[in-house]
């Protein structure tokens, strides 16, 4: 059977953190000046539906890295579901390439690429979930703090793809999780009763709180993103009023503890979610989170396309 990386609630906690030792291994490799050619001669098709900086360039320069290639796919030329079918593609796409990494709106798209693929399919992306991102942030704190176990990340915002995936690595982990939304933009139920029983196997807990304040209080780590994601623009209106408030600045900071780190997964509107004095200040570990998704990617290429190597 192929193995895919669709979703965190697929991997169990060891799986993941094995996972994350090897992103370490691989970053040490690298940070040393080599990276070993253990992708070579593979190949990974890159299909957008959506735009992206981080996740596009991690992707086709963690191949390179490994000694493989990468090919980017734009929404135009493929027109995933309207000029084919996923499942064509999907079919299609897997007789050409060892890896398919997909950014899509539907996550069912992903499941359905997944289905009728004959190589690993990894999910850059969806409108439910960002598993890779998450991978990455867990990689940053516990670059950060050593044992992640204990320590508490709270969210601010909107309860969509990044806190999902945020709030189920965090439960598989051991890490606590608080999350303030505005009403109408909470964690969608299913995923936040899943969480709930990983946490309780792990010994942490998972809060949703309606104000910043009442998230941020004694955290180890403030985390924020958009408040209107890729798809939503025609909802901005909307969406700016029911946020405005739920802003990472340097009040909120105060409460968390002294040490606390700031994290967004990026692109940031500065000003909104987050401001200038926090995202570039000394406590904002953003940057290094972004970087942290090549090593994430690597990682999980890895282990999906040269498994044991
Ligand atoms: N964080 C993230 O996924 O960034 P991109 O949208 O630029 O890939
Ligand atoms: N929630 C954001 C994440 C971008 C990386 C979006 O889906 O647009």
């Amino acid at each position: 059977m192929v193995r895919h990386f669709l979703n965190l609630t697929d991997y169990s906690a060891d799986d993941i953190r094995r996972l994350l030792q090897l992103a370490r291994q691989l970053k040490k490799v690298w940070s040393s000046g080599g990276n070993r050619p253990i992708l070579k001669g593979k190949t990974l098709g890159m299909v957008f539906q959506k735009p992206s900086l981080r996740t596009r360039v991690s992707f086709e320069m963690g191949m390179r890295h490994l000694g493989g290639d990468a090919l980017y796919i734009s929404p135009n030329e493929v027109g995933l579901g309207r000029r084919e079918s996923v499942a064509d593609v999907s079919r299609v796409l897997s007789g050409y390439v060892d890896g398919i990494m997909a950014r899509v709106f539907a996550h069912e798209q992903i499941l359905e690429l997944a289905r009728h693929s004959r190589v690993p399919v990894i999910n850059g992306l969806s409108d439910d979930v960002h598993p890779c991102q998450a991978m990455a942030d867990m990689l940053t704190l516990m670059e950060r703090f050593t044992e992640v176990r204990g320590r508490t990340v709270a969210f601010i915002g909107d309860g969509n793809n990044t806190a999902v995936s945020l709030m189920q690595i965090c439960a598989k982990l051991g890490v606590d999780f608080a999350i303030a939304s505005p009403d109408g933009y909470a964690l969608p139920e299913k995923a936040v009763a899943a969480a709930r029983k990983d946490a309780e196997a792990a010994g942490s807990r998972i809060r949703m709180v309606r104000e910043p304040d009442q998230a941020a209080l004694a955290a180890d780590v403030l985390y924020t993103d958009a408040w209107v994601s890729m798809g939503q623009e025609e909802e901005a209106g909307k969406r700016e009023k029911a946020f405005a408030g739920y802003q990472v600045n340097a009040a909120l900071m105060k409460k968390a503890k002294p040490d606390a780190v700031v994290l967004h997964c990026l692109p940031a509107h500065r000003g909104k979610e987050i401001t200038d004095d926090v995202m570039d200040g000394p406590q904002s570990l953003v940057f290094p989170e972004a970087e942290n998704r090549l090593h994430a990617q690597k990682a999980i290429l890895a282990d999906l396309l040269a498994p044991g190597a």
